[in-house]
């Protein structure tokens, strides 16, 4: 029986830890863009888990797989081999990147990114600095998330993530998001890999630009570098195509060395992977690298996760879910100019990945009326929910929309006209 001798805000804060700024929202029940509250309140759910729930709530392929895999067999030990998992390895493989690798199964994004970390040392180790000395050094980006284990924060380029927690894990060093001379000049003998998001999601919804893309992927060509791309947020469709980087144009050529993923791989259900390129190193080959008793996840690449992360894609190739993702962030690109909205200076972003860019008087102005500790795009998500449209800020300044790929034209317009709304409300 449920117990409503307490109320859920109260709940959290007698018992659960205060790690998230939550907003004061219960979610209960969704149904593909739509969310409900305890008290039936209706949101339309822009904020998807934030980027997880690609399919939607409730979308019936993966409520068959979620009746159906848990009846054969939820999860099994990776001491044995489960047909799902091979078929899901080949699948990222051939239908996703679509270049020879294999793959390794984790929970989360964070882990999959400690993965490729450990990746990058075993292959600093078997590919050496001239003097002989391992290489450990590994390139990311200012601005760039890449998760909150003591791995995965060193690698992120946000000092509000990492402070209070050091001494980090050490030989990451942080480089500004698409300046090709920067990263040049940032580079070392030590250098072994670089690990970027070509869509920066936390960061603010940041493209990298193709030049960019192409001279980092030359450098590590010419230098022997590892080329990683964490795909957690931008990737499985979101930006217009399987994978994110792909949706920049003119990285036709580029093929990483070692992707992550997780959010919307699972669409809901957790799951992270790892893909790692055939190509050779020493006798053997990039792929091979992390041999037995070398990494792990008891709850990795189970058969209940890998059903589920194989309908997804089969759901979003099938329904071409991807190309939508394009058309619909061209047209919300384009709508979005022309409704000319208040308190925005640009609006950025790949398909159903945007951004909205607060103005500098808008911050001031929220700043003033909600107190100097409260960012101004909080003001705003919280402002849009209450009028029953669920964002997501990203970093001070930005509010981001990250609708389902199911998410449709009137959707999306009924989601711009509570924008509107809202932001000449909170101008006035
Ligand atoms: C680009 C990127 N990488 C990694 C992560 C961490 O993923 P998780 O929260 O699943 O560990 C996130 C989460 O927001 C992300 O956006």
């Amino acid at each position: 029986m449920e117990n409503h001798d307490i109320t859920v805000s109260q709940l959290y804060d007698r018992f659960v830890a205060p790690t998230y700024g939550r907003f004061p929202i219960h979610p209960k029940r969704g149904k593909g863009a739509d969310l409900w509250d305890e008290n039936g309140k209706h949101y339309l759910d822009f904020s998807a888990g934030v980027a997880v729930n690609s399919l939607g709530h409730a979308h019936p392929a993966l409520l068959e797989v979620f009746a159906s895999q848990p009846a054969d067999l939820s999860h099994c030990s990776n001491l044995y081999q489960p047909r799902g998992q091979g078929e899901l390895a080949r699948m990222l493989t051939e239908q996703v990147v679509q270049a020879p690798g294999k793959c390794f199964f984790s929970n989360s994004g964070t882990e999959a990114n400690e993965g490729l970390i450990k990746l990058a040392r075993r292959f600093g180790e078997a590919v050496p600095a001239a003097n002989g000395n391992p290489r450990r050094e590994i390139i990311s980006f200012l601005g760039s998330f890449h998760g909150r284990s003591t791995g995965a924060m060193a690698a992120t380029g946000q000092d509000k993530v990492r402070s209070g927690f050091g001494p980090l894990m050490g030989n990451f060093v942080h480089l500004p998001f698409n300046d090709i001379e920067a990263f040049h000049q940032g580079l070392t003998e030590d250098s072994v890999a670089v690990l970027l998001e070509a869509v920066q999601g936390e960061g603010g919804v940041r493209v990298a630009t193709p030049e960019f893309l192409g001279a980092v992927a030359e450098s590590c060509r010419e230098r022997n570098m590892l080329l990683l791309f964490d795909e957690v947020q931008c990737g499985m469709g979101r930006c217009g195509e399987l994978n994110g980087w792909r949706a920049i144009g003119e990285t036709d050529g580029i093929i990483p060395d070692g992707i992550s993923w997780a959010k919307g791989l699972g669409a809901g259900f957790p799951i992270g992977a790892i893909w790692f390129k055939d190509r050779p190193v020493g006798e053997g080959s990039l792929c091979d690298l992390l041999g037995p008793g070398s990494h792990g996840a008891t709850y990795g690449g189970s058969p209940l996760a890998c059903a589920i992360a194989k309908v997804v894609i089969e759901t979003i190739v099938s329904e071409r879910l991807e190309k939508k993702a394009a058309v619909l962030g061209d047209k919300i690109i384009n709508e979005a100019s022309r409704r000319e909205l208040p308190m925005i200076s640009a609006v950025r972003g790949l398909g159903l990945m945007i951004g909205f860019q607060l103005d500098s008087e808008a911050i001031e102005a929220m700043a003033d009326s909600a107190g100097k500790d409260r960012a101004a795009s909080l003001v705003v998500v919280d402002a849009l929910a209450d009028e029953g449209l669920l964002t997501v800020p990203a970093g001070s300044d930005v509010v981001r929309w990250l609708p389902p790929l199911v998410v449709t034209e009137a959707e999306i317009d009924k989601a711009f006209d509570i924008m509107d709304k809202v932001l000449n409300k909170l101008i006035t």
